[in-house]
């Protein structure tokens, strides 16, 4: 890779960045990065500007050779990139805030990756994602795209769809999270834990978990029913689970798997935190505006701990872990969203799964899982068409598609309720939206 790597980070001014820059610093023994472009929109300049100027302070007190560039040129940060990852944020948390509180007024639960905010959230981001992979294509066509952008399961379908991209891999750090969470519930290091992770973003399952290569299995799930756990993460409630329900179960829910599982609860909750606190997005604003307080004073050079009070915890560690490894071609084992290709059975084989892969030089070769339990596998299979359908309607700006996506989503009673969510938020992020309302836009 020429003299050292080049990144672009897309939605580089966004307050998980120092994250990210944490993980390149520690691990710049096996991953010489050269060059890392931090690349925003102009309404992100403020926020670039002071996350790029701690950036640069961090890499400094390393004592490391990288340049760190800002830009809003998106194309002239492009050029010749090695990785690029993608971490915006269509309409920024504005927009995740009408995605969260619009369906509840219908009593739908309100989130921003699942049921009607992961529709619309995924109608805003698509397009966006496919310019993207258009200008690689033609500035960086040998590099990989890392998305992390939200819905990253229907974003990963729709680049393998709508693109002729083949080197893109999703990631997110919900596989990581539940590792870690085994890690402490049961009090043994987590490198001792290997997980077999297979579903999709979001709506991923642990198939078995072993401590030094033995099934522990049975204790994880009576863990996971132990009311005494807290075992979720920052930005979902940890509703207990029934006891004998994940008993039954037979495999790991993960924690977005509540919505589903505890629609009630969840929704009540969201309605409760609606009135008195607000809804996640209206937190994470708060807690946005201290970061960035904090990231200005320019005696900071290092990720403050208060980046922990957000749902993304280790997800530089998901990052810059793919990242090396296809550098250094590590043949280690990572759960990331990747095409099928018929690792698990019950899904198309040309569809973005997230599946325990073998990290490559040439990318994810995921490991075959086979079929997924009887008890699983009907919402796994619904909620992929849910994605595909979803990526269809943002791909076409088509009316009828985007009704039924949003009808065929389980967590969306009935076609009327659906219709009218989707009215309502349709107008609510037009000027994001412009394939929906193409005739009064030309
Ligand atoms: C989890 C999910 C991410 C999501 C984040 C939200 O980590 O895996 O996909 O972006 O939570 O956290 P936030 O602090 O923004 O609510």
């Amino acid at each position: 890779m020429k003299d050292g790597i080049k990144i672009v980070t897309i939605g580089g001014g966004s307050s998980y960045t120092p994250e990210l820059v944490e993980g390149f610093i520690k691990r710049y023994h096996e991953l010489p990065i050269k060059e890392l472009w931090l690349v925003d929109i102009e309404a992100g300049q403020e926020k670039l500007n002071i996350v790029g100027a701690l950036a640069k302070r961090m890499v400094e007190k390393a004592g490391l050779p990288i340049d760190v560039h800002l830009t809003l040129d998106r194309r002239a940060a492009l050029k010749d990139a090695d990785f690029v990852t993608t971490q915006f944020r269509v309409g920024l948390l504005e927009a995740r805030a009408k995605d969260e509180r619009i369906p509840l007024k219908y009593g739908v639960i309100g989130q921003e990756t699942n049921g009607p905010g992961g529709l619309l959230k995924g109608l805003r981001t698509i397009p966006v994602i496919l310019e993207i992979v258009k200008d690689m294509e033609e500035l960086c066509p040998d590099a990989w795209l890392v998305n992390f952008t939200n819905p990253a399961g229907m974003v990963t379908e729709a680049v393998l769809r709508y693109t002729n991209l083949k080197k893109v891999v999703g990631l997110c750090n919900v596989p990581i999270g539940i590792k870690m969470g085994i890690a402490k519930a049961l009090d043994v290091d987590v490198e001792r834990i290997e997980v077999q992770f297979a579903g999709l973003n979001h709506m991923v399952y642990g198939l078995d978990v072993y401590l030094d290569g033995v099934s522990i299995m049975d204790q994880v799930l009576d863990e996971l029913g132990n009311p005494n756990s807290q075992w979720s993460m920052r930005n979902i409630e940890a509703k207990n689970w029934e006891p004998s329900f994940v008993k039954g179960l037979g495999v790991i829910p993960c924690p977005y798997h509540r919505y589903y599982y505890k629609t009630k609860d969840m929704l009540e909750e969201e309605q409760k935190a609606a009135q008195e606190k607000g809804t996640r997005a209206e937190v994470v604003q708060q807690v946005e505006q201290e970061l960035f307080e904090l990231y200005k004073d320019p005696d900071l050079s290092i990720k403050p701990p208060q980046l922990e009070k957000r749902g993304g915890a280790y997800y530089s560690d998901a990052a810059c872990n793919l990242i090396s490894s296809i550098y250094n071609d590590k043949h280690d084992i990572q759960p990331v969203n990747t095409v099928n290709r018929g690792a698990i059975a019950s899904i198309p084989a040309e569809s973005a799964v997230e599946v325990n892969c073998i990290i490559t030089k040439d990318g994810p070769k995921p490991i075959a899982t086979g079929d997924l339990p009887v008890a699983v596998r009907g919402l796994v299979q619904q909620i992929k068409s849910f994605e595909r359908v979803a990526a269809e309607a943002a791909v076409t700006g088509d009316y009828e598609t985007a009704l039924v996506a949003m009808t065929i989503n389980p967590l969306v009673p009935s076609d009327e309720i659906a219709k009218q969510i989707l009215d309502e938020m349709l107008e609510a992020h037009r000027e994001y939206l412009p394939q929906f309302f193409k005739s009064v836009n030309a």
